[in-house]
């Protein structure tokens, strides 16, 4: 986790990272048919980059930025990193399935309800279809969740659950972190938030840590993604918004033809998550595969 790992850089995310960097990507799949989690359409792409730059990971303390419930966290942690989770969006009543399995505690008492009041609002949990439908699928997963709990090995890692706006990480000691980590959470900010953002980010890394950010990628200029409720940003955004150095290098010059390949791209086409086929507010309509957008990765190194 150095300049020397990672120079900093802004990266739209090609399909040859599925083939660049096969062994993350089936690694990951397995790690999230475990987890009974699905990707977001090109997730598997954000993934392969940040796992390829990231470096090891052992004994590190890391920072998952905008972590939602997702892969990146739980994988990390496999990998024996000390992950801080971090979202604004609660995730006290997180399912049984992965506490035990990471070591998983709440920051603050709040940010995690105790195991027995989780598993019980696991039977509430929304499901789709007729009541029987609805009433078997909850006991089934429920089911699983407790077998899960009881028998799945444990990871080398740990995660610690905060649930918080990333522009006020007010529980975090400056310079205390060796990385962070994001996945397309970031674009789910103004320009002006994302940019509270970054300093606080900053802010907790170590000198010399890194920040492994990807976020949506928009060609001529910065436009609202209304189906992801995401941002699409420019280079010069991206350069403004996270104090990249003019001579920081970027592949912005190659986006229609990175794009061509991406609309291309058999294999996520063809692997779509099923949420996409039931919420037209995903990102990915009806399920028909029409990326409106591409993935771009940041690297930003604090100076030393
Ligand atoms: C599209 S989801 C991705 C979640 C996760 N990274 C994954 O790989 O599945 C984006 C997440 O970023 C979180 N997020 C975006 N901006 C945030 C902010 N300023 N503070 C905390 N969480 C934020 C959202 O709440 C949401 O859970």
């Amino acid at each position: 986790m150095s300049e020397e790992a990672c120079g900093e850089t802004i990266e739209i995310l090609s399909v040859d990272l599925l083939d660049e960097q096969r062994p993350y990507v089936e690694s990951l799949k397995r790690l999230a048919a475990s987890l009974r989690l699905e990707f977001g359409w090109h997730y598997l792409l954000d993934l392969a980059w940040i796992l390829s730059r990231l470096g090891a990971v052992d004994g590190k303390k890391l920072m998952d930025a905008g972590a939602g419930t997702g892969v990146l966290q739980w994988y990390l942690a496999e990998q024996g990193a000390r992950v801080i989770s971090v979202d604004r969006m609660s995730r006290a009543a997180l399912p049984l399935r992965f506490r035990r399995r990471f070591h998983v505690q709440g920051l603050r008492p709040s940010d995690l309800s105790p195991a027995w009041s989780a598993y019980l609002q696991g039977f509430r949990r929304p499901a789709r279809g007729a009541w029987m439908r609805r009433w078997a699928a909850r006991g089934y997963n429920q089911a699983l969740d407790l077998v899960d709990w009881l028998l799945k090995p444990s990871a080398k890692g740990s995660v610690v659950i905060y649930n918080q706006d990333l522009a006020n990480l007010e529980q975090i000691a400056d310079a205390s972190l060796d990385a962070v980590v994001s996945v397309s959470a970031l674009e789910h900010n103004t320009p002006q938030g994302l940019q509270a953002v970054v300093r606080e980010l900053m802010r907790v890394l170590k000198p010399g840590g890194v920040l492994l950010a990807t976020l949506t990628a928009g060609r001529d200029q910065d436009w609202w993604h209304e189906a992801s409720s995401g941002w699409c940003y420019t280079d010069n955004t991206l350069r403004q918004l996270f104090d990249l150095p003019p001579n920081a290098p970027s592949n912005y010059g190659r986006y229609d033809e990175l794009f061509e390949k991406l609309r291309n791209c058999a294999e996520l086409r063809d692997n779509l998550a099923s949420f996409y086929f039931h919420d037209d507010h995903k990102g990915m309509p009806g399920g028909v595969w029409n990326p409106q957008y591409q993935p771009v990765g940041v690297c930003k190194i604090k100076s030393v």
